[in-house]
């Protein structure tokens, strides 16, 4: 997609647009310069609004064709986009209405639109938020999974977007930004999607590699089994031992910060595909298993994201890819590992392999004397349970920490909500045969898999953001949502 900011003119119905996007509030009328482009369009808006065909909900758009015969030969369309009431506008209620006509628009044969950002008067809105979620909805829009379709549908005609306010350094950013959080939640979404016979832990190394080769600021090493067992990670090289697909250790250090500033990291949760291993799962609904590696989709995300934005941050991301299956030298319920971090480990469920290999690259993650170490991880389908499918789960031992991303993710409309990890909790991880095990019980699933990674990030501030419910839609919608990439953004950029 293409974005531009363009001051307004000073007379709209002179504006050369295949499609002008006028925002408009349920309880406010048009203003001046909207009620002049009406005078010069013979009250065609003013007729629609108040004979009741469009009353300006969030969300109602109406779009009216412009006949040349009206003199106005430079304007083709105009789109009315309801906001609904201005009372109760907020960030969240914009999103809703521009994600709403962009998705909608796509349809359209018209390839460009204007919008009118001018149009929001709002004093809870802050016109750089306003850019970014057009960015973001824009980009979002665009998106379509093809790839292993046989008969690809026609590409989209709709590509271009400019937006209507006053033009500066700052508000061609936010727009921009936007759009990179856009393409990011893209690059996520289509990993994501891939299925498990593409999307494999080598394919995954050979995506860094080929972020890296794109991006200057963008540093990739890839770890093979050999490299890890001599690292010690015999938690991970345990998850990868029923298949014939090999565990890799991904790292992409992106450095657009100070030299010297010490990084963020982030840990994806990168299975592949997850049968459950030994510990075999139900039939219905495995194929969705191949989302088990959207935490990892969402660090491709975001690395992908900082480098269009050339953000003056230092982020690196690691990913922990396996393959978990059942096959004949597969790790067995009851088998003791060995971690990185030299604790054991009674795999007592093999199904419950995120942890397994997350807690190896959390150990691996103090190399790089982060200022925060955040994993990212469709963990335990007891966060479903817990959340449902409009919020991910937030843990941390870092109260200041927690804090700023459950911020973030109201920000971004990406939300997590916190849940407690209290010691009393880490009694149910005792083992007799490992210091620990690697399940706690059916109470409180996602917090005592939450406790077991706490016991391998003791020495930073860390989070954990459980994003079972959140990384992807199932049913007639099924596909990769892009989360938590707009909430981690927020949270780095902030
Ligand atoms: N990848 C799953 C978690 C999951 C399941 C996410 C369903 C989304 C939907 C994870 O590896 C897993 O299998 N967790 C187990 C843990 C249990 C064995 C303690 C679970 O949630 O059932
Ligand atoms: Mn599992
Ligand atoms: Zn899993």
């Amino acid at each position: 997609m293409k974005f531009k900011v363009q001051d307004v003119p000073a007379d709209l119905s002179g504006l050369k647009s295949e499609c002008l996007i006028v925002p408009v509030y349920t309880d406010k009328a048009f203003s001046k310069a909207v009620k002049k482009l009406d005078k010069a369009l013979k009250s065609s808006l003013g007729t629609v609004r108040d004979g009741g065909d469009f009353s300006a909900g969030l969300g109602e758009f109406l779009l009216l064709p412009i006949p040349r015969s009206s003199g106005n030969s430079q304007l083709q369309r105009v789109v009315l986009l309801g906001l609904g009431k201005s009372s109760s506008a907020s960030l969240d209620t914009f999103r809703k209405a521009i994600d709403k006509l962009f998705a909608a628009i796509q349809s359209y044969k018209f390839k460009s639109a204007h919008l009118l950002l001018e149009e929001t008067r709002n004093k809870k809105l802050a016109t750089s938020s306003l850019l970014h979620e057009i960015g973001r909805a824009g980009e979002l829009a665009l998106y379509r999974y093809d790839t292993t379709l046989g008969k690809k549908p026609e590409a989209k005609a709709f590509a271009a977007v400019t937006v209507l306010c006053t033009k500066s350094a700052a508000t061609n950013k936010a727009l921009n930004d936007g759009a990179a959080t856009g393409r990011g939640m893209n690059l996520a979404r289509e990993l994501g999607n891939l299925p498990g016979n593409i999307c494999t832990p080598r394919y995954l190394a050979k995506q860094a590699q080929s972020l890296a080769r794109q991006y200057e600021a963008l540093k990739t090493k890839v770890l093979n089994d050999k490299q890890l067992e001599a690292l010690g990670m015999g938690s991970l090289l345990s998850v990868a031992r029923g298949s014939k697909e090999p565990a890799r250790l991904i790292s992409m250090e992106y450095r657009g910060g100070a030299k010297n500033a010490d990084p963020v990291v982030l840990v994806g949760k990168g299975i592949t595909f997850d049968t459950g291993g030994i510990s075999l799962k139900p039939g219905a609904a495995m194929d969705e298993m191949k989302f088990d590696m959207c935490g990892a989709a969402s660090v491709f995300g975001v690395i992908q994201a900082l480098c269009l934005m050339k953000a003056k941050v230092n982020v690196v991301g690691l990913v922990a890819a396996a393959e978990n299956m059942p096959g004949s030298q597969a790790t067995k319920p009851g088998d003791v590992v060995t971690s990185m971090s030299g604790k054991t480990i009674e795999v007592l469920n093999t199904d419950a392999e995120g942890r397994l290999v997350l807690c190896d690259a959390l150990s691996y993650a103090a190399r790089y004397r982060p200022t925060a170490v955040i994993d990212i991880a469709t963990l335990t389908g007891a966060c479903v349970i817990a959340l449902g499918h409009h919020a991910s789960g937030l843990f941390s031992n870092n109260d200041a920490l927690a804090d700023q991303l459950l911020a973030a993710g109201e920000a971004s409309g990406d939300r997590a909500w916190r849940l407690p990890i209290w010691d009393e909790y880490q009694e149910q991880l005792k083992s007799n045969f490992a210091d620990l095990a690697n399940i706690g019980g059916r109470p409180a699933g996602s917090i005592t898999a939450a406790c077991f990674l706490s016991q391998f990030a003791e020495d930073y501030n860390w989070a954990h953001i459980d994003i079972a419910g959140t990384a992807w839609h199932s049913g007639a919608k099924k596909g990769a949502t892009g989360k938590p990439v707009p909430l981690l953004l927020n949270y780095l950029l902030r």
